[in-house]
């Protein structure tokens, strides 16, 4: 296989960095305890790591607010213990991918500090700045991410900021060249210092719409989000652009995350010919749970369908063989825990854990897994006021307390379904104080369920969740049908499994999924079996497609 391209063949592993390990008893995770865990790591096979942001940050938004791309943030170590991860990383073969947040800055970033001051300092173009409309109101009603109208007024130079996302994240000026001569020297940086690639924060958001243009009406709303937050009409001539002045120079991966794109657009970035970025990640699997347009936004509870899933999921699998690459994920930081979202965590935890796992690792892309997802942990139930997260602390305002357009019970059942806390709780590692997370008081509550659910456990446990995905990331290390075999969906209107074909030119796999709790007769399946039934990966005993499918069951199996 072309080596340029081992992203196509390799298995991330995200970490979140401050719930991951703290190595100094302050309560909050650093560097040096991901270099403690690259044993783990490398036990578990992964090629990549993916730290969110590690950099200089007041951690408004949890360090998606940068103050000094090029220092480490404090809490998490230093420069050097940046430098010592990359370096042991690569010993053992693990690639460190970081994460580009060159959307917006932190506002105590020194461009934003200097911009902020006036209309003609060498920074003042830096940030994307709009005067009052006549009656001293926002130029236009786009909204933030985080509630509210993403502009922000600025006392000192008499004029609005555009913030997609806090508003003390204010968006930077792609227009401007010296920008993004800033980000490429930046990216370039660190990747002299050995980093492999980047992450790209909201990178979809990048360019706007120079004509700033008002978002439609609707009754009882007053700021948008929507198509004017994401593939402005410059992105690609700007990601282009990196490309051929930072990226093309390295051996290195990329995945932007691209909220708002379809598989078609996906292509736009993905294509090998267009020179952009290796992959996305796409929103669209993880929308379906979502009502579209409401004025509670992901608050707003929709049941899952899995027919919904698969038609969506497979769309991207079609519309991106041999057109551009996928990357495949169902967790991150700002998701919750799929079992507990689709699935079932308490009865059926292991099997489930596996069997969404055989379903994203059987496809065709770059599989992500989140810290914890490997040992199966679960969403979290806290009291609201228990919650960190700046997304639910501002929806709870805006939506409960000043709009009532949800009611307090209604919005904590979503927030324990949906909330990006739910990710972020610390990681499990064993049974004892803390989960051995920290000696000292963690900065975020634990699960109450770390004394059943732990890296320690999982480890004396040879039929884990996390043996089974060494077991997956072993098969896509050995087998070339994973990376580069057509998908077929194949029983597209059953409401509980979820099967598909994988073929190439020598070989066909199957492989299906039962993702409810009821038993299923196999013959369903039958007629996609072959003259050759080998298993290659099951979560639970079998040997052919005679067996009846049990809750949760899953595997991959040769058929041709
Ligand atoms: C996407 C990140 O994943 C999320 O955590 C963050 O809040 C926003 N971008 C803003 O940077």
């Amino acid at each position: 296989m072309n080596d340029k391209t081992w992203w196509k063949h390799s298995v991330v592993y995200q970490i979140y960095p401050r719930s991951f390990k703290d190595s100094n008893g302050d309560g909050f995770g650093d560097l040096p305890g991901i270099i403690e865990k690259l044993d783990y790591l490398e036990k578990l096979g992964i090629d990549v790591i993916w730290l969110s942001p590690v950099f200089d940050s007041p951690q408004d938004d949890n360090g998606y607010d940068i103050r000094d791309y090029r220092s480490i943030y404090a809490g998490f170590g230093s420069n050097e213990d940046m430098e010592e991860l990359i370096q042991k990383a690569h010993e053992r073969k693990i690639k460190v991918v970081l994460d580009l947040v060159a959307n917006h800055t932190s506002d105590e970033h020194v461009w934003f500090v200097e911009s902020r001051k006036s209309k003609d300092n060498p920074y003042s173009d830096y940030y994307i700045w709009k005067d009052p409309k006549a009656d001293g109101g926002e130029p236009n009603n786009w909204g933030s991410c985080f509630c509210g109208s993403a502009w922000e007024y600025c006392q000192e130079r008499g004029q609005y900021f555009l913030h997609f996302y806090s508003k003390r994240q204010p968006d930077l000026n792609w227009e401007n060249p010296k920008v993004r001569q800033e980000i490429y020297d930046l990216m370039k940086f660190w990747m002299e210092k050995g980093a492999d690639g980047w992450r790209m924060d909201v990178i979809a958001s990048i360019s706007k719409d120079q004509n700033y243009p008002d978002y439609p009406e609707r009754e009882n709303q007053k700021y948008y989000t929507g198509k004017y937050h994401s593939n402005g009409p410059r992105l690609h001539e700007f990601l282009h652009e990196m490309n051929q002045e930072v990226l093309s120079k390295y051996d290195c991966m990329t995945v932007g995350e691209a909220p708002g794109s379809t598989p078609e657009v996906a292509r736009l970035f993905t294509d090998p010919k267009r020179q952009e970025l290796n992959m996305i990640f796409t929103f669209e699997h993880m929308n379906i749970d979502r009502v579209p347009g409401s004025v509670n936004r992901k608050w707003e509870l929709k049941p899952f369908d899995l027919r919904e899933l698969k038609q969506v999921m497979s769309a991207w699998q079609n519309k991106l063989y041999n057109q551009g690459w996928n990357a495949l994920y169902f967790e991150n930081h700002d998701q919750p825990r799929v079992i507990s979202r689709w699935g079932n965590d308490t009865t059926y935890r292991e099997a489930c854990g596996k069997a969404f796992a055989t379903v994203l690792h059987g496809m065709q892309g770059t599989p992500y897994i989140y810290q914890g997802e490997e040992i199966g942990m679960t969403n979290v139930a806290f009291k609201l006021e228990d919650y960190e997260d700046i997304e639910v602390r501002n929806a709870y305002q805006e939506l409960v307390v000043n709009n009532k357009t949800i009611s307090e019970d209604q919005f904590r059942k979503a927030v324990w379904n949906k909330s990006r806390d739910n990710a972020r709780t610390p990681m499990q590692w064993d049974d004892s104080e803390h989960a051995g997370f920290t000696t000292g008081k963690p900065w975020f509550q634990l699960s109450d369920r770390y004394q059943e659910i732990n890296v320690k456990k999982a480890l004396e446990d040879q039929n884990s969740i996390f043996y089974y995905y060494r077991d997956l990331i072993a098969l896509r290390h050995q087998e070339p049908l994973l990376t580069e075999g057509k998908y077929q969906l194949i029983l597209e209107e059953d409401q509980q499994i979820f099967a598909y074909l994988r073929s190439t030119d020598q070989e066909c796999w199957l492989v299906a999924a039962n993702l409810s709790e009821t038993c299923r007769s196999s013959q369903i399946l039958k007629p996609f079996g072959g003259e050759r039934e080998e298993i290659k990966i099951c979560n639970y005993k079998r040997t052919s497609l005679d067996q009846e499918l049990r809750p949760y069951e899953a595997f991959m199996m040769r058929v041709r």
